[in-house]
C-alpha cells in the first residue's frame, strides 16, 4: 500500500502538478513555434479579439468619454482630450456600445436631436442614476469615426419593440429620401454611417427579460428579419448568446435561429464567488492563484460552446463573439454602489494576458471579443477622476498584445509545470501565445504566472535564422501594484532585454509575476 502511495506521489510530480502552496521552482522550459505548419490552413487573429465595451454605467461613458462642449476639462467636441488620445494608442478595432443590461432598456429616440430637448430617464439597472440622453447616437458613432473603430451598437429586445429596432437601423444607416434618414439629415448628420455589428438583445434570459432560450430564439428571428442592409451597409447580426456554463442556450440558438445569424455572443467573467467578489486589491498569493484558475476556465467553457457550434455549423459560418469578459470585483469603497468601479492591479493585467493567450487559440470559431469596461467600470483601461486620468495595467497590457491583431496566429508547443489552486482548479505557471504579422514579424507573448520564481524559456523556430529580438516587460515589485492618480506609474511597460539570440532560437529569463512580449524579425 505504502509503495502504491509512493508510485502515485511520483508520477504527479512528475506531471509538474503540485498542490496549494507548494510551488515548484520553475525548470527551464522549451517553447516550440510551428512556422511551416503544413496541416493547418492559416488562422488568422481577428483585430476584433482586442474589442472594448462601453455602457451608459457609472462614469464609463459621462466623465470617462464625454464631459460635454461646455466643460472645464479639455475636450474636443464634447470628448476628452486625454482619454480619446490614450484610446487611439491602443488601436481598438470595435466599440460596442449601449450595453449590456442598458441596452434593453434604452429608447434610441431619447438619444437624438438637440440635447437640452432630449428626455431624461433613470438607468434602474445601475444605481439609479438620472440619465440625460447627452450621449447618444450621433455621440457614439462620432466617437468611433474619431477613434477609427468599429461600431457595435446593441439593440433593445427586451423592453423595444421591432418597429424601433428597424427604424435605428435605417436612421443609422440609410441614404435614401426615407423617413429616418432624413430625421438623421435634420439632426445634422448628411450621409449616414456604417454600422457592421448589431446586437439583437443583451442577456436576454437575465435583465434582458429572463426569457427562455425558445422564446428568445423565435424573438431573434422576428427582430432579424426587419434590420435590413441599407444603402451598401452589410449587417452582421448578432443573436444573444450564453451566460458561462450554460451549454444549453447556445444548444437551443444554433438549432432554432442557425443560419439567420452570423454570430452568437457569449459572456463570461473572471469572479470568484458573485456573492463575495473580493478585494480588487487586497489579495493575498492564494487569491492570485484561484483568479488564474477561473480565468483560464474560460479555455473550458469555449471549447464546449465551440464543440456544440460544430455540431450545426461544421463550415464555421457563425461566429461566437465573447462580447463581455474581464476581473470584476468588489466596488472600491466610497463609490456610488452600482457604478461598479474597481482598481485594477497586476492581478488583471495576467488575466488579460491568459485570456488573450487562450482566445488566439480558438480564432477558428471566436471572431470577437470585448473586455467589460473601457473605462471606470470593471477591468477598464482607464480611470478618471475629474480632470485627471491614469492608466491601468490592463492598459499597458492591451498595448503589448496590439501587435496580435490581424496577425497568424503560431500554435506552440510546451509543457508547462502546474498547480493547483484553492478551489483545485488546476494552473499552468506558464502561459504563452504568438503570431507572425503580413511582413513577417513575429511576436511571442509569454506569461510567467509564478509570483515567486523566475523562468528560463528556450523558444525553438523551426528555422535556422538567427532573429533580431526586441522586447517589453509589464510587472511590479508586488502582487497587488496599481496605479493611482497620485502614483501613476507604478505598473507599466518597460523595455525587456533579458534574451540572447541565437540561429533558430532565442533563450529568455521571465521574472516571476512578469508578462513579456518579444518581436523576432
Ligand atoms: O458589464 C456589466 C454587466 O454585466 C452588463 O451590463 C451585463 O450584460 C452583464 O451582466
Amino acid at each position: 500500500m505504502k509503495k502504491l502511495l509512493l508510485i502515485l506521489l511520483s508520477s504527479v510530480v512528475a506531471m509538474g502538478v503540485v498542490a496549494q502552496n507548494q510551488q515548484p521552482a520553475q525548470k527551464n522550459t522549451s517553447v516550440r513555434i510551428a512556422l511551416h505548419n503544413s496541416t493547418q490552413q492559416n488562422q488568422i487573429i481577428p483585430r476584433e479579439i482586442y474589442g472594448q465595451f462601453a455602457e451608459h454605467l457609472g462614469r464609463c461613458i459621462y466623465g470617462g468619454i464625454w464631459v460635454g462642449e461646455d466643460s472645464e476639462i479639455p475636450n474636443e467636441k464634447g470628448y476628452r482630450v486625454d482619454v480619446l488620445e490614450a484610446l487611439k494608442a491602443l488601436k481598438i478595432p470595435v466599440l460596442r456600445w449601449p450595453g449590456g443590461c442598458f441596452a434593453d432598456e434604452y429608447h434610441w429616440m431619447d438619444g437624438i436631436g438637440p440635447r437640452e430637448q432630449r428626455p431624461k430617464m433613470v438607468n434602474t439597472n445601475w444605481g439609479g442614476t438620472v440619465e440625460d440622453n447627452s450621449f447618444g447616437t450621433h455621440e457614439f458613432l462620432d466617437f468611433c469615426e474619431l477613434l477609427g473603430c468599429e461600431p457595435y451598437v446593441n439593440a433593445n429586445v427586451g423592453s423595444g419593440s421591432v418597429e424601433e429596432m428597424a427604424k435605428w437601423v435605417e436612421y443609422m444607416t440609410s441614404d435614401a429620401d426615407s423617413p429616418m434618414a432624413n430625421l438623421r439629415r435634420k439632426n445634422g448628420r448628411e450621409k449616414p454611417w456604417k454600422v457592421k455589428y448589431l446586437g439583437v438583445g443583451n442577456e436576454n434570459w437575465g435583465c434582458g427579460g429572463n426569457m427562455t432560450p425558445e422564446y428568445y430564439s423565435d424573438l431573434y428571428r422576428r427582430y432579424a428579419t426587419f434590420c435590413k442592409n441599407y444603402s451598401g451597409n452589410r449587417l452582421y447580426k448578432i443573436a444573444c448568446g450564453a451566460s458561462d456554463y450554460d451549454y444549453n442556450w447556445t444548444d437551443v440558438l444554433m438549432r432554432r435561429v442557425g443560419n439567420q445569424m452570423q454570430a452568437l455572443s457569449l459572456h463570461y467573467y473572471t469572479v470568484m464567488d458573485w456573492g463575495r467578489k473580493g478585494s480588487a486589491t487586497q489579495f493575498n498569493v492564494d487569491d492570485w492563484y484561484a483568479t488564474m484558475g477561473k480565468c483560464v476556465e474560460i479555455e473550458t467553457v469555449l471549447k464546449r460552446h465551440c464543440e456544440i457550434m460544430d455540431r450545426y455549423d461544421p463550415s464555421r459560418r457563425i461566429g461566437l463573439l465573447l462580447d463581455e469578459w474581464g476581473t470584476w470585483w468588489d466596488e472600491e469603497l466610497g463609490t456610488v454602489r452600482g457604478h461598479l468601479y474597481q482598481q485594477n492591479t497586476l492581478r488583471d493585467a495576467m488575466v488579460a494576458a491568459l485570456s488573450f493567450n487562450i482566445f488566439h487559440k480558438y480564432t477558428y470559431r471566436l471572431k470577437m471579443t470585448n473586455i467589460a469596461q473601457m473605462i471606470n467600470v470593471l477591468q477598464s483601461m482607464i480611470l478618471t477622476r475629474d480632470d485627471e486620468m491614469v492608466l491601468t495595467p490592463t492598459y499597458y497590457l492591451f498595448k503589448m498584445y496590439a501587435a496580435h491583431q490581424g496577425a497568424e496566429y503560431l500554435p506552440l508547443h510546451f509543457e508547462s509545470a502546474k498547480l493547483r489552486d484553492k478551489n483545485r482548479r488546476e494552473v499552468e505557471l506558464l502561459s504563452a501565445t504568438a503570431s507572425r504579422a503580413e511582413d513577417g514579424t513575429i511576436t511571442v507573448s509569454l506569461a510567467n504566472v509564478d509570483v515567486e520564481n523566475e523562468c528560463r524559456v528556450t523558444i525553438a523556430l523551426d528555422d535556422d535564422k538567427k532573429y533580431s529580438v526586441k522586447g517589453s516587460i509589464l510587472s511590479a515589485g508586488t502582487i497587488d501594484a496599481y496605479n493611482t492618480f497620485d502614483k501613476p506609474n507604478e505598473v507599466k511597460c518597460e523595455n525587456f532585454t533579458s534574451f540572447t539570440s541565437e540561429k533558430g532560437s532565442v533563450e529568455v529569463v521571465l521574472p516571476a509575476k512578469s508578462i513579456v512580449s518579444l518581436t523576432l524579425k
